[in-house]
């Protein structure tokens, strides 16, 4: 097989990478590792900044994220018994929109298929070869056969476990990593909303966080050991757990339900750099993880893959590269941005189980300023909608 760019890995970032040069007339083949219906149903992110919810409808893909997806213009940060609202859209004239990760997928495999794009699921043995060529291919499995794609670009988007990173030689790379000491339980619970804007709270038993997901089902997490079992979690335990960390002094409760989907994620901050080496460009997890505190994944994930299409169009159609070469550094000041913001949000609203008096006393001070200054709540507004591309 030949095509003009591989892709490994059907996230947010390879499925959108596909979409975007098809939309330019440039062909691709996107390799998956899992099933479609694998990955229309992993739950994971919710919140599209301003730029990436544009982004989704300027190209076709955002008409059901327009009628479903919820459009909010604030956020509540709650400590000490009260919540504060952070207006998102009078500081900065941006909005979120909270639609699911796994919507998002839906919609554009949707998109791919319609338009008779390559994408195979459950391949294995993916092997990238020859990055330092005019030609790189990439070897893989497909049902049970072997099989071979030669390309003019590779791209790596199969996210922080994939294969791709492992290809740019060691001597050439330098990771940045922090791991944090505690994890998120996330729950999915048959409701009705309980808050009309996300709840960010801190407590000292712990952060814990009111997502939606539709007028019927809410999205929960709570900060939790990493390495607990979601079987040591019953219901009453869940609920007890977040009714105390989102107490407050004006009478409001969350409301319970149902809860049909328990899971932990361990929280980590990485980046690899460069983004590139040779004729494979790397985007999304597959080059950096941020804890999702920030709520930046994904949204880091779409734009470096849009960046990296504007560039490839340059290369393939003009026979331009400068895109191609400027897109490492470019794409990594957005990166280490959100990286120092998912850090920030992560550091300000978790339970550091070794912090000292001193500490505790430094972090309400911060939620204090963060609340009180306009200027602070300014450039949480800003990070947060996502600053432009
Ligand atoms: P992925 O989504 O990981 O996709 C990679 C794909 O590659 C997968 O489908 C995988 O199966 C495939 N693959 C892997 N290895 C191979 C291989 N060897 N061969 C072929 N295919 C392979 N982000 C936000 O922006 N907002 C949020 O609110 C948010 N909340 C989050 C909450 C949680 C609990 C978690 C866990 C994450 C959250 N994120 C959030 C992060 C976001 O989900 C990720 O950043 C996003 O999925 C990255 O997209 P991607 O396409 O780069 O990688
Ligand atoms: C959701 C996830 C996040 O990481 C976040 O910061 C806000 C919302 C969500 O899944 O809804």
């Amino acid at each position: 097989m030949r095509t003009q760019v591989g892709i490994i890995g059907a996230g947010p970032a390879g499925l959108l990478l596909s979409h975007l040069l098809h939309l330019q007339g440039i062909e691709s083949v996107v390799l998956e590792c899992r099933s479609r219906e694998e990955i229309e149903a992993t739950i994971r992110a919710g919140v599209l900044e301003q730029g990436s919810r544009d982004l989704l409808i300027e190209t076709g893909v955002g008409e059901r994220m327009q009628r479903e997806g919820f459009v909010h213009h604030g956020i509540e940060l709650s400590f000490g018994g009260r919540r504060h609202r952070i207006d998102l859209t009078e500081l900065t004239g941006r909005s979120i929109t909270v639609y699911a990760q796994h919507e998002v997928i839906k919609d554009l495999v949707a998109a791919r298929l319609a338009a008779q794009g390559q994408l195979l699921f459950e391949v294995s043995d993916v092997n990238i070869a020859d990055i330092d060529s005019e030609r790189p291919t990439v070897s893989f499995a497909h049902k049970g056969e072997a099989a071979r794609l030669e390309c003019d670009y590779v791209i790596g988007c199969d996210g922080f476990h994939g294969v791709s990173r492992g290809t740019i030689p060691h001597h050439v790379r330098k990771d940045y990593s922090r791991v944090y000491p505690f994890g998120w339980f996330g729950i999915l619970v048959e409701a009705p909303p309980s808050s009309h804007e996300l709840i960010y709270a801190q407590h000292e038993r712990g952060f814990a966080l009111v997502s939606t997901r539709s007028a019927t089902v809410q999205r929960m997490y709570f900060q939790c050991d990493p390495h607990d079992k979601v079987e040591h979690w019953s219901d009453d335990r869940i609920w007890a757990e977040l009714h105390s960390r989102l107490e407050n002094d004006d009478g409001w409760r969350l409301t319970e339900g149902r809860i049909f989907q328990k899971n932990i994620v361990a929280m980590r901050s990485f980046v690899a750099t460069p983004m590139r080496h040779g004729r494979l460009f790397l985007a999304g997890d597959a080059a950096h993880i941020v804890p999702p505190t920030g709520a930046k994944g994904m949204n880091l994930a779409i734009a470096d893959v849009r960046l990296l299409a504007l560039a490839l169009v340059e290369a393939i159609r003009n026979g331009k590269q400068e895109g191609l070469e400027r897109y490492s550094d470019t794409a990594l000041r957005r990166v280490w941005r959100a990286e120092h913001f998912s850090w920030f949000m992560t550091s300000l609203l978790h339970s550091f189980a070794d912090a000292s008096d001193f500490q505790r006393q430094l972090q309400r001070s911060e939620l204090e300023y963060v609340v009180s200054s306009r200027a602070a709540m300014t450039s949480l507004a800003e990070n947060y909608v996502g600053l432009p591309f």
